[in-house]
């Protein structure tokens, strides 16, 4: 394993725990926010309402309040390092996949010339940017003009995505998406959320009135948090998806489905309706089915419009032609001694140093090299339509290795 791999194992696995962490603190709060009970409990007049729960062999009552001026307790539990840590974890895992080795999966010369040092200029600048013209605009019009602020968000995230496609590689593109919602989330959590909460102890310590102004804020940016959760995990994932982040309506396709999440999160929110009432099943999880629907058809769909019609090779072709076109074009990097000054073993392990090996992996082969055209990686070994489809015709015909 090489360094830069194990840094990539390092930084994966902390950012999987650290955000398993934070969202799942984030969803526990949110769920414990909108099932407070009110009515039928003894509420002191601070109290906001109540909720019991059951875990670990007893009971738990949890009571959300505000405090009487000067009662704040010693010990009081705040939960900020779970995202900060998993942003921080997730841009060093940024840095060692797509910005190390040459920004091999952030840039795609086959498509535009970005040269590396190019591309990974343009990633760090957009991430500043989206941050800040994000944050520009929900402080200037994020009490007067909640929903048009709301509107214009939706149109720069989708215009971001659409424009990182046009820029990066198209699993770049989909991981630039989700690093920029991640760091909007964590510049939320920094910079509007853990201050409000700085304003409340102030308020409580000295027993004046919190400032509604920034309590809203709070509000609205967690309530955006909420929703880019379920986009964002997606895109997390997504790597492991070339037909979608690779085909050439990349975009649009990552737009359907961070449609389809947030909507699923959106029904899965409603659902509860405070004081112990639960909006009847068919009403939030026909709705959540739809919205899931939604991603499903983006990703089914979406992916199969994309491929042009590929031109066919007639008449059959040896293995020998197959063995000689994959030593040309593929074995530079799968292979067990990969010569490939990026790709030090073999990606995703696979090998075409034996026919066995070759056989086992030929329907795949077909799919990335025929219908979806993204093998050779980035086309760096210009692999031409007729290889193409001289490979697709043996597969056709039975991918013989006699
Ligand atoms: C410059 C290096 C490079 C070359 C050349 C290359 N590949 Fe790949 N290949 C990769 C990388 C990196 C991945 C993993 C990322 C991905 O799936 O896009 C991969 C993944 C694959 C997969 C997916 C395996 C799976 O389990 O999903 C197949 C199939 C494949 N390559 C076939 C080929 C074929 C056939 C050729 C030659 C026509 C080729 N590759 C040339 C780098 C390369």
């Amino acid at each position: 394993m090489s360094v830069n791999e194990l840094f990539d194992v390092i930084f994966r696995w902390v950012h999987l725990i650290a955000g398993i962490m934070w969202v799942g603190n984030s969803m526990l709060f949110n769920w414990l926010d909108r099932n407070l009970e009110k009515r039928g409990h003894e509420l002191g007049k601070l109290s906001q309402g109540k909720i019991f729960m059951v875990h670990s062999g007893a009971f738990y009552e949890a009571e959300k309040m505000l405090l009487e001026p000067g009662a704040m307790p010693k010990n009081l539990y705040w939960f900020k390092w779970q995202n900060g840590i998993t942003w921080i974890s997730g841009i060093c895992l940024f840095i060692v996949v797509y910005y190390m080795n040459n920004a091999a999966y952030l840039v795609d010369p086959s498509r535009h010339g970005t040269s590396p040092i190019v591309g990974i200029t343009m990633s760090v600048s957009a991430l500043f940017v989206g941050w800040i013209v994000y944050d520009a605009l929900w402080r200037i019009l994020g009490e007067l003009r909640p929903r048009l602020a709301t509107a214009l968000s939706i149109a720069m995230l989708f215009g971001a995505a659409f424009a990182f496609s046009q820029f990066f590689s198209g699993r770049g593109a989909y991981l630039q998406t989700g690093v920029l919602m991640g760091t909007i989330m964590t510049g939320n959590v920094w910079f509007t959320i853990v201050p409000s909460q700085h304003e409340l102890i102030d308020a409580t310590t000295t027993g004046r009135p919190q400032d509604p102004l920034i309590s809203l804020r709070a509000k609205q940016r967690s309530i955006h948090n909420n929703y880019l959760t379920f986009p964002l995990l997606f895109i997390m994932v997504s790597s492991h998806f070339p037909a979608a982040n690779q085909s050439y309506l990349n975009w649009a396709i990552l737009i359907v489905v961070m449609i389809g999440g947030a909507g699923v999160r959106h029904f899965m929110n409603i659902r509860y309706r405070g004081d112990g009432v639960q909006l009847p099943t068919p009403k939030w999880l026909a709705p959540a089915f739809v919205m899931a629907g939604i991603a499903a058809f983006g990703l089914f769909v979406g992916t199969r419009v994309t491929a042009p019609a590929q031109a066919r090779f007639d008449g059959p072709v040896s293995f020998a032609r197959v063995q000689e076109i994959l030593a040309t074009r593929c074995t530079m990097c799968h292979s067990a001694k990969p010569s490939d000054a990026v790709f030090k073993s073999a990606p995703l392990g696979v090998m075409f140093d034996t026919p066995a090996q070759i056989q086992v992996m030929a329907p795949k082969i077909r799919y990335r090299v025929f219908e979806l055209q993204n093998m050779p990686f980035n086309n760096q070994t210009q692999i031409t339509s007729q290889e193409r489809a001289e490979l697709a015709r043996w597969i056709d015909d039975g991918a013989r290795t006699e």
